[in-house]
């Protein structure tokens, strides 16, 4: 057991009316932080009011981008209990964005001890509704006051608590997408699979063009060939083509997603055919024509999965499942969830 410290807010909110939540919009009375220093590695554990934090504007977050952070999630089920997603897995990916970005891994257990505690003091914010969960944002930034490029030697970790409803306003409706074959998101040998600021910051400016142009999300492409598909908005991509479920193997410039794991293990247990590779647009766009092209979707933590009804490049639109939220990916969310909430037995050990 390590020693928390804890620091009592004398200010307590008060969470909005749940339909009002939307999504990382309210946070709750505390959050827990870290230090590190090369003297003392990660220390000082401790949950705080949830507050302004002061830090010198030559920080080298600021200029450089050395961060990382984590999406999870934990829930309130029908007999009360709060139960957390996976926590030791998404903070294994935590440690591997880590090592991306050149950070000092964290000690799991001290991280989880600190993430339930902070819990445990706001658990009031933990909201009820199906469809809410409670957002767990933990991240870390670079402090040293110096703005020459280097690997930093001080960091501050934090993780922040926000009550959530649905990520999309479409909610679990499909979504109209555009195959982006300007920008990329990633390339080989750089950040894609970190969860890093600079990958969300790469992504904004297709983002707000293909919004533009009528469209929800644009669906990446490898950034050598611009023919692969890498990613979907900030989710992982599935196809459910003639029975098979493919999505995209993580060759390098692509997030490992959580979601994306769950949903292959479960797929998997169901004795589905599953594989990761490489699959082309021209894939997918042929296996449309063949009238093999089933289902379409996004998985992520924040929105769980998000179907996919249509999809544009090159002037050439296709419309999937009669732009229908397909029964497989129902199947999914609804097991997902169910596993989330406590209504649907733990089989793969995922809660906590
Ligand atoms: C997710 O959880 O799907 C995301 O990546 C979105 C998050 C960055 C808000």
């Amino acid at each position: 057991m390590t020693e928390i410290a804890f620091t009592k807010s004398n200010t307590l909110g008060v969470m909005p009316p749940e339909e009002q939540l939307g999504f990382g919009k309210y946070f709750t009375d505390h959050m827990f932080t870290m230090d590190y220093d090369p003297q003392n590695g990660w220390h000082n554990p401790a949950v705080i009011p949830y507050n302004e934090y002061s830090v010198l504007p030559a920080a080298m977050v600021f200029h450089y981008g050395q961060a990382i952070f984590e999406g999870m999630k934990a829930f309130r089920t029908d007999d009360g209990r709060i139960i957390i997603f996976r926590t030791k897995d998404y903070l294994a990916r935590f440690n591997r964005s880590a090592d991306a970005l050149c950070i000092p891994n964290i000690d799991i257990d001290v991280v989880t001890e600190g993430l339930k505690k902070v819990i445990e003091v706001d658990k009031a914010w933990v909201p009820t509704k199906v469809g809410t969960a409670l957002y767990i944002r933990p991240f870390i930034i670079a402090t040293d006051p110096y703005v020459g490029v280097k690997v930093s030697d001080t960091y501050k970790l934090f993780i922040l608590l926000s009550p959530v409803g649905a990520y999309y306003a479409a909610g679990f409706d499909p979504v109209s997408i555009k195959v982006e074959d300007k920008y990329v998101r990633a390339t080989l040998g750089g950040l894609g699979e970190a969860k890093t600021p600079a990958n969300y910051a790469m992504s904004l400016r297709a983002q707000e063009e293909a919004k533009k142009e009528g469209f929800a999300q644009v669906l990446w492409l490898d950034a050598v060939e611009r023919k692969y598909i890498e990613e979907v908005g900030t989710m992982n991509i599935f196809f459910k083509i003639n029975g098979e479920l493919i999505t995209p193997d993580l060759v390098g410039s692509i997030l490992g997603g959580m979601t994306r794991r769950t949903v292959l293990e479960l797929a998997k247990s169901w004795g589905i055919k599953v594989s990761e590779r490489r699959i082309s647009v021209e894939e997918v766009f042929a296996a449309h024509e063949k009238g093999q092209l089933e289902e379409v979707f996004g998985t992520g933590t924040a929105a769980v999965i998000s179907p996919v009804g249509e999809l544009s490049w090159k002037g050439k639109k296709i419309t999937i499942n009669q732009n229908q939220t397909g029964d497989f990916a129902k199947k999914l969310f609804n097991t997902v969830t169910g596993i989330q909430y406590g209504k649907v037995e733990d089989t793969l050990g995922w809660v906590d």
